[in-house]
């Protein structure tokens, strides 16, 4: 039942979900116009930018080995070329006391939420901002260059553009199939120039150890009924916009119809590491998601399955052959009850794969705002009291822990955490 494991294992945070703060930014705006499903407010959630020394020391006391957390553009540019001086002084002391408890800090830019000015000039819909954003990563460098050697542009490009400009769910709450593809194209531009900034940045100031990549959602699609052809085809249709189309132009600059080169950037390899996120499988009827009957669920009705991170790290590394990081991994677990299973499960599937996995960071660190979900939706290892903003370590905390410590799960961990949970469907 236990298993040796021979990668680094951390957990992953964004800024907007765990720091807390009342700003102009995307998702503070998006909560007062009550979108948030609970109506719980970005600026509580865990009051992490007041709590973070406290947050790393709980950290360092589950062993954890590296740490994928994100700064809040709105916070270091909070008008258009102006930069707060204090949230750089902030994000710096957070990152030496990341290092200085012994932790590998991997840094996100850009996790979803926009600063409001940023977001009235169009966002990411606009090729012009591209601009704009270069410019705030040339700021993240500049500040943070000299602490940091690995980073993520910009999180889950295809889930950012779908959910807010075609699904219409997150600010700026679009439904246009075209301005979809153009924020899928911005994006795409803006890592590429963003991996080249930053290498160049970091050359500049005599780092040879730079690492960019961006955090890719990968999904496995299925057809509902393998035999049926409309399913079949919906199924590869939804493939190629949600995951084929982008992955060319964002891993290789190859921009394929529909997507637009608007910079003329050059075919090439933008990526030091694969940085996949997984989660789910979805099954197709006709366009959109769903669930296959029958299937182990989490509590927002994803289904689990385990060995879709292995298919999904294979896709990537056919077009991308570097080590590969599992940047998110989780579930929703409303009562823990299924979250270690869910751990191991995924865990057994790096290690009977032969695929060069260096990393895993468990998503989440703690319970946090799940976007329109607010704080009802539970991913921590972590639980949070929001009122009095007291942490517990979960007993899938525990067990990750013993994880970490054993460098894999022994029987007895097994019996102990893993043995009498299971999924529900
Ligand atoms: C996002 C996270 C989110 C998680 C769970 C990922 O798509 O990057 O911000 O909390 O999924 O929904």
């Amino acid at each position: 039942m236990g298993f040796k494991l021979n990668i680094k294992l951390g957990v992953a945070t964004s800024a907007t979900q765990i720091e807390g703060g009342n700003l102009d930014s995307s998702w503070n705006d998006w909560y007062a116009k009550g979108k948030i499903k609970d109506n719980s407010n970005p600026s509580r959630a865990n009051d992490h930018y007041n709590l973070w020394k406290d947050d790393i020391k709980l950290m360092k006391s589950m062993g954890i080995e590296v740490y994928r957390f994100g700064i809040e553009w709105a916070r270091i540019e909070p008008k258009e070329g102006v930069i707060d001086k204090e949230a750089i002084e902030h994000y710096r002391s957070l990152i030496t006391e990341i290092k200085s408890n012994g932790i590998l800090p991997l840094l996100t830019i850009h996790h979803f939420t926009n600063p409001m000015w940023f977001e009235k000039k169009g966002g990411f819909k606009n090729k012009d901002n591209i601009e704009i954003f270069l410019n705030y990563v040339k700021i993240c460098v500049e500040n943070f260059g000299d602490l940091i050697s690995e980073y993520l542009t910009i999180n889950e490009p295809n889930v950012y553009a779908t959910h807010a400009y075609f699904y219409g769910l997150w600010p700026p709450g679009e439904k246009s199939f075209f301005s979809t593809i153009n924020v899928y194209s911005v994006m795409a531009v803006c890592h590429i120039k963003a991996y080249e900034l930053i290498h160049r940045m970091r050359k500049e100031m005599g780092y040879k150890d730079t690492k960019v990549s961006f955090a890719n959602h990968m999904r496995v699609f299925a057809p509902v009924n393998p035999k049926n052809l409309i399913h079949k085809s919906s199924t590869k249709l939804t493939e190629w916009l949600f995951q084929s189309l982008m992955n060319s132009a964002y891993y290789k600059g190859e921009f394929k119809f529909p997507l637009k080169n608007f910079e003329d950037v050059k075919k090439g390899d933008y990526c030091d590491f694969v940085a996949l996120n997984y989660y789910s499988r979805s099954t197709i009827k006709y366009i959109g998601d769903g669930t296959l009957k029958g299937a182990p669920v989490n509590d927002l009705g994803w289904e689990i399955y385990p060995n879709g991170l292995v298919e999904c790290a294979q896709e990537l590394y056919d077009i991308c052959k570097k080590p590969i990081y599992v940047t998110e991994n989780g579930t929703c677990d409303l009562n823990d009850s299924f979250r270690s299973l869910y751990i191991y499960d995924h865990l057994k599937a790096i290690c009977e794969s032969s695929l060069p996995f260096e990393r895993y960071y468990h998503w989440c660190f703690c319970d946090n705002f799940e976007w329109i979900e607010g704080e009802e939706a539970k991913f921590g290892l972590v639980s949070v009291d929001y009122d009095t903003q007291k942490r517990r370590i979960k007993k899938s905390g525990e067990f990750y822990s013993k994880v970490i410590e054993n460098g894999g799960v022994t029987d007895s961990i097994y019996d102990e955490y893993v043995k009498g949970e299971k999924y529900h469907n």
